[in-house]
């Protein structure tokens, strides 16, 4: 069989075999399927879906495409976390030392940010010296220290899906659940751990606009979770507006201190906590606690300095700089311009991609993947949805690196831009619960 007949047996909807998903992700990864036979591939997909077994099928292949991490030298059930992206998401930062204090070992492979979302690994080199590319035969060491190690993903975790996903981006076919779901799925089988909890972001600043597309992507993942023998749980979040008080690398790193240190935003600490709540009960070491007094004892340990305490241990265990303030970071971010509300009344919605494509211009992220990053680039949000603000009140502001110039054409231009994402209203609005649904 050819593979023209691969591609018309999708082209024509019917379910392709496992030989065909295994030949056809071989042939990417050894170069050996042209691109132009692999897109018209992808958009069969796309247009046609696969079933469960399909999808399986294929992150299974994807992540045998690669090497397998050996977690083994974890103590207990290893860990990991997903989150299909946001705009101002500090969770995971928060979430390891937190799990950690709980004796919850992880090891997180994290991607850098592109386009309006961004990246863990981007946050965490706004930290000087901190070394985001950990060899592996040093994760036994620093599991032992500290419970932790987040480093930038390695070239052979899952190749087909690097492969796969770059030709997705300029043959618009990023947006497909099954090729969402398996590529997110193969780089978390073959990362080794044993559970895993999947925070699938919802909204304006999220790939997943609405609720039943986010509950349709967390359905396939905790399917393929599960036929691939690894506890999955998958949280549905609210990102319809940013999530905390910041977006931009150092911005967020310097709100995660804040969030550690007690002064938190609250959808910052329903999400973490949540996130964690689950990781817990899978990794088994809550035994004694209900899901409440699990939940309670989170959110102290957040912000009563245990965290902190492991966050500092496992900054240090990667050569971040420290000082008895907390982190030394490579920029400051410097408030260039405050905006202020044009009107009376309560804020209705913040459109958190647009916010995102803004922080971007400032300079917090990278369109292409060869873009420098300015971290102390940003927006800080001193209001949010359900707020009443008056005519004048500071509502947000941007921040450029203080070693840095912006025009004061391009910031009156984005200034443009921010009052476009904001949208208010006269009468008192409802705060949406940063959590949308559980499943398991
Ligand atoms: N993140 C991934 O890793 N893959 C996708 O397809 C989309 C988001």
């Amino acid at each position: 069989m050819s593979f023209v007949d691969t591609i018309l047996k999708k082209r024509y909807g019917k379910a392709l075999s496992f030989e065909e998903i295994d030949v056809f992700v071989k042939g990417v990864t050894d170069g050996s399927i042209p691109d132009y036979q692999i897109s018209a591939l992808l958009m069969a997909i796309v247009l046609n879906g696969m079933n469960r077994q399909e999808m399986t099928n294929l992150a299974l292949c994807m992540a045998d495409s690669g090497t397998y991490a050996d977690l083994s030298f974890c103590h207990g059930i290893p860990v990991d976390k997903h989150s299909t992206g946001g705009v101002g998401d500090k969770v995971t930062p928060l979430l390891l030392p937190l799990l950690a204090t709980f004796g919850v070992d992880s090891v997180k492979l994290s991607g850098r940010g592109l386009g309006f979302t961004g990246g863990t690994i981007d946050k965490f080199e706004s930290i000087k010296g901190f070394n985001t590319s950990v060899p592996t035969e040093d994760f036994p060491r620093l599991i032992n220290e500290t419970g932790i190690v987040l480093s930038a993903q390695t070239p052979d975790l899952a190749p087909a899906d690097k492969v796969l996903y770059a030709l997705r981006d300029v043959t618009g076919t990023v947006d497909s659940i099954p090729l969402i779901a398996s590529s997110i799925m193969s780089k978390k089988i073959a990362g080794g751990a044993k559970a895993l909890v999947l925070d699938v972001t919802c909204g304006s600043g999220a790939f997943m606009k609405t609720r039943d597309r986010a509950e349709e992507l967390a359905e396939a993942m905790c399917r393929i979770g599960k036929l691939a023998k690894i506890k999955t749980v998958a949280v549905i979040t609210d990102m319809d507006q940013p999530l905390g008080r910041t977006c931009g690398n150092t911005l967020e790193m310097q709100e995660v201190m804040e969030t550690l240190t007690g002064k938190g935003s609250p959808d910052v600490i329903k999400v973490v906590c949540t996130l964690a709540v689950q990781l817990i009960k899978l990794a088994k070491k809550s035994e004694k606690m209900s899901e409440k007094e699990l939940y309670d004892e989170c959110v102290l340990r957040l912000s009563d300095g245990r965290a902190l305490k492991k966050f500092i241990e496992f900054l240090a265990s990667q050569d971040g700089e420290l000082t008895m303030n907390g982190p030394v970071y490579r920029e400051l971010p410097h408030e260039a311009m405050r905006i202020s509300a044009p009107c009376d009344g309560y804020i209705k919605h913040i459109q958190a991609d647009e916010i995102g494509n803004i922080s971007v211009k400032l300079g917090a992220g990278r369109v292409v993947k060869t873009d420098t990053i300015d971290y102390g680039a940003g927006i800080c949000f001193y209001a949010k949805v359900g707020d009443k603000v008056k005519r004048g009140d500071v509502i947000c502001s941007l921040c450029h690196g203080i070693e840095r110039r912006i025009d004061d054409e391009l910031l009156f231009d984005l200034m443009e831009e921010i009052y476009d994402c904001y949208e208010f209203s006269d009468k008192p609005v409802r705060v949406k619960d940063p959590i949308i649904k559980i499943l398991a």
